[in-house]
Order: C-alpha cells, then sequence, then structure tokens
C-alpha cells in the first residue's frame, strides 16, 4: 500500500495508466498497414529474442476486460495512442474503416466506464509507406501529420478529453537517428537533425490541424531526464551541458520558446535544414497542457573515445531490471525547473514506472510509485503545477529493443494465454483511488 492520501493531490488531480498501441493491441489483420516496427523487429539483431508486436497484448480483442482493469482500479483516465497504419495503412490517402470502427469502439468503452480518454497521436508506428518516403527525415511529414491529426479530431476530437501529438520526439528523432536503436534504426547525423526539427515542425502543424477541426485540450508528451555530471570536472560539466542540450534543452527549447541551443545546432552543423528558423513559429505553437516522461538521470563525462561528443556511466543507485538507476529526486527537479525556466501551463506526468522481474508480488515497483508521488506532490509544493500522473504501463507490454523481457506493467500478462494478473502495485493504486472516483 502507498503510505498517503489521494486528498493530498486534491480533488482535481488526475491519476491515470498508460499504455501505446504498437505495444499492446496486435490486431493486425483489420486492414491495417505495415508500419517501421514490423519491419525492424523482423530484422535479425534489432530487438531481444527477434521479438515483434505482431501479437503483443491482444489489446485489440481483449480492450473490454483491459478497461475494466482501469476502472476497477479507480485510475480517472486512460492514456492510449492511436495507430496511424490502422487508421491510415498508407500513411495518407485513404482511411480504414475497420480501423475507425476498433477506436469508436475504445473511446465509447471509456466514456461507458467514466474513463477520460487522454490520447497520442503518434507513440512511434510510422505507417512504413512514409518512411519510404524518408519517414521523419523527409520536411513534407509535417503535412502528411497535419492530415492525419485532423481525422482524428473530425472523428474523435469531441470524445477526448486530451490530446498530445508526439510521444517523445528525442526517441522519435535522436534514438532512432542517430544511436540506431529503435526504428528506422539510422545512425547518420543528417538524418538525425532532420528528424529532430521535423518532428517538432510536425507537431505544430498538428496543432494547428486539431485545433483548426475543433479539438480541445492540447499538448505534447517529452521524455526529460535529470541531467548530471559524473565528476565535477570542467569537462565533465561541459559534457553533462551537451547531453542536457540534446535530451531535455531542445524539445523544451522549442516548443515553449522557439529556440534551440546553440552547443546542438554546432553539434549538427551543416545538417540542419535550411531555412528552419522560419518553422519555429509552428514548432512553438501556444499548447494547453506539457506532458512529460519520467524514469530516471543521465550522468555525463566528457568521451574517452575520440569522434564520440559525450558519454553516459552508470551510476551507483538502486537499478530497476532494465539497468535505470531509481531516482525520484530527479522527477521533483524537472518538474520545478520546466515550472521555473520554460512555462506555466499546467503539466502531467504522462508516464513513470520501473521494469522489473516476472511476478505478481512487486514491492519494490510499490516503492517507486510511493518515492515517485511523493516527488511529484514535493515539485507542487515547490510551485509546480502539476495536474495528474500516468503510471507506466497498465499492462506487462512488447518494450521495444527489449521485447517482451522487461516487464513495466501493474497487471502481469501470460503471454501464451493472455491472461492478465494483478499486481501488488496494481492493488497499491486501488488502495489508493478506490471510492474515490
Ligand atoms: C518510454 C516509452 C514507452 C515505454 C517506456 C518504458 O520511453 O514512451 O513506450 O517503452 O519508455
Amino acid at each position: 500500500m502507498f503510505s498517503f492520501d489521494r486528498q493530498q493531490f486534491g480533488p482535481q488531480f488526475t491519476f491515470g495508466a498508460a499504455t501505446a498501441a504498437y505495444q499492446i493491441e496486435g490486431g493486425q489483420k483489420d486492414g491495417r498497414g505495415p508500419s517501421i516496427w514490423d519491419s525492424f523487429s523482423a530484422t535479425p539483431g534489432n530487438v531481444r529474442n527477434g521479438d515483434t508486436g505482431r501479437d503483443a497484448c491482444n489489446h485489440y480483442e481483449l480492450w473490454p476486460a483491459d478497461l475494466d482493469l482501469i476502472r476497477d482500479a479507480g485510475f480517472d483516465a486512460y492514456r492510449f495512442s492511436f495507430s496511424w497504419p490502422r487508421l491510415i495503412p498508407e500513411g495518407t490517402g485513404a482511411v480504414n474503416p475497420a480501423g475507425l470502427d476498433y477506436y469508436d469502439r475504445l473511446v465509447d468503452g471509456m466514456l461507458e466506464r467514466g474513463i477520460k480518454p487522454f490520447a497520442t497521436l503518434y507513440h512511434w508506428d510510422l505507417p512504413s509507406a512514409l518512411q519510404d518516403k524518408g519517414g521523419w527525415m523527409n520536411r513534407d511529414i509535417a503535412g502528411w501529420f497535419a492530415d492525419y491529426a485532423a481525422l482524428i479530431a473530425n472523428k474523435f476530437g469531441d470524445r477526448l478529453e486530451a490530446t498530445a501529438t508526439i510521444n517523445e520526439p528525442w526517441c522519435v528523432a535522436f534514438l532512432s537517428h542517430y544511436l540506431g536503436v529503435h526504428a528506422p534504426g539510422y545512425r547518420d547525423l543528417r538524418a538525425a537533425a532532420r528528424a529532430m526539427h521535423h518532428v517538432l515542425f510536425a507537431h505544430g502543424t498538428a496543432i494547428d490541424a486539431l485545433r483548426a477541426n475543433g479539438a480541445k485540450n492540447l499538448g505534447i508528451v517529452l521524455n526529460l531526464e535529470k541531467s548530471e555530471a559524473a565528476t565535477d570536472s570542467p569537462e565533465d560539466l561541459a559534457a553533462m551541458d551537451l547531453g542536457d542540450a540534446l535530451f531535455n534543452r531542445w524539445y523544451l527549447g522549442g516548443v515553449l520558446k522557439a529556440q534551440y541551443p546553440q552547443v546542438v545546432l554546432d553539434f549538427l552543423g551543416e545538417h540542419m535544414p535550411k531555412g528552419y528558423e522560419q518553422d519555429m513559429a509552428t514548432v512553438s505553437r501556444p499548447l494547453d497542457w506539457l506532458g512529460i516522461n519520467y524514469y530516471t538521470r543521465g550522468l555525463y563525462k566528457a568521451a574517452s573515445k575520440p569522434g564520440a561528443p559525450i558519454e553516459q556511466v552508470t551510476g551507483p543507485l538502486e537499478k530497476t531490471d532494465i539497468g535505470w538507476e531509481i531516482y525520484p529526486k530527479g522527477l521533483t527537479d524537472l518538474l520545478v525547473r520546466v515550472s521555473n525556466d520554460y512555462t506555466k501551463i499546467p503539466l502531467y506526468v504522462t508516464e513513470n514506472g520501473m521494469a522489473e522481474v516476472e511476478g505478481d508480488d512487486d514491492p519494490r515497483r510499490v516503492k517507486y510509485y510511493e518515492d515517485h508521488l511523493q516527488a511529484v506532490l514535493t515539485a507542487r509544493e515547490q510551485g509546480a503545477d502539476v495536474r495528474g500522473y500516468f503510471a507506466w504501463s497498465l499492462l506487462d507490454n512488447y518494450e521495444w529493443a527489449e521485447g517482451y523481457n522487461k516487464r513495466f506493467g501493474l497487471v502481469h500478462v501470460d503471454y501464451k494465454t493472455q491472461v492478465r494478473t494483478p499486481k501488488a502495485s496494481y492493488r497499491a493504486f486501488q488502495g489508493l483511488l478506490h471510492n474515490s472516483r
């Protein structure tokens, strides 16, 4: 059980659970088009055990029971993502009626259960047909994405409580085009520079399209880390500064101040798209809220190998099953920093949680949530206007390059039988939220 009371968060505070389409849906035969994760995961060496999201948690069929789990825990909201290739199989043009029907059922299912839909338009499953045209490296994606956003606004906008354009643009751009860890798996500076700008430009054009088509309560979800230096040496502090700029300030600065950090512009050099400055007003369209996903800190030191600008080191703190240090103070620091330095719009913690070894008894996860919820309360005391908190994740699911090996769920999933079993952490939320909806 958690040690605090729901009242400490105030009556308006939103508690929710989060998932993403490719990680849970399965259901690939309703006319859904291929996505970059289908081919990336089918390529040997990219994903642990060669796991793919083909079946995942079969949420496509089992969603009623999954929504019951959300309601029964007492959550107010469900953060889910629409699958672009399920709705528009080629990325542009013809719409898949079965995809529209599926999300109609899902959104109505939330409303019937008194669960507020918090939607994400893009959680990484880019239609392959668009990757064939360069995907996020192609400036035209700003138009493709805006058209998709308009479709969502028209079909679902009046039923959505809140809508985010992009989940974690750092992952979409840098992790996937510079570090090569996620689809499409590029390791190329020019590819990264283009994706880093186009993902935020497309966010802005999507905000315009959503607003023009009547959608309300619009935001973006950034993954932020608490950047720290391994030592106080000037070299390590400089490494931390560049790490922080690449991970945090590029996205915060772009979206909230129409400004990219100079240290990153220097790093990207001639590879930035020409005339990007003209797009910055679109990149920084006013938002109604900001989502922050937080898991851990980043610890930096000066690179020991020539060519690499910086290195990350593993710190001494206790680690989750995926190797990430547990650092609740980082969440307080980030929320307060964003509030003091960037924006006064409402903040939501849109993801937070930990990977733990398989099992229904997960006391370390209960403690992780306890400490991070406490970190949110502390940030609020220090003036950050945090309005909600979403646990990642409702279910054990397809953890991208880690496949099914890493489990983040409040609910255990047996992938052979698709049986769901709530864990102790689920019951801890139930204890906190029960009877309060
Ligand atoms: C975030 C992703 C989410 C999940 C968690 C563990 O970066 O948004 O899909 O993989 O990490």
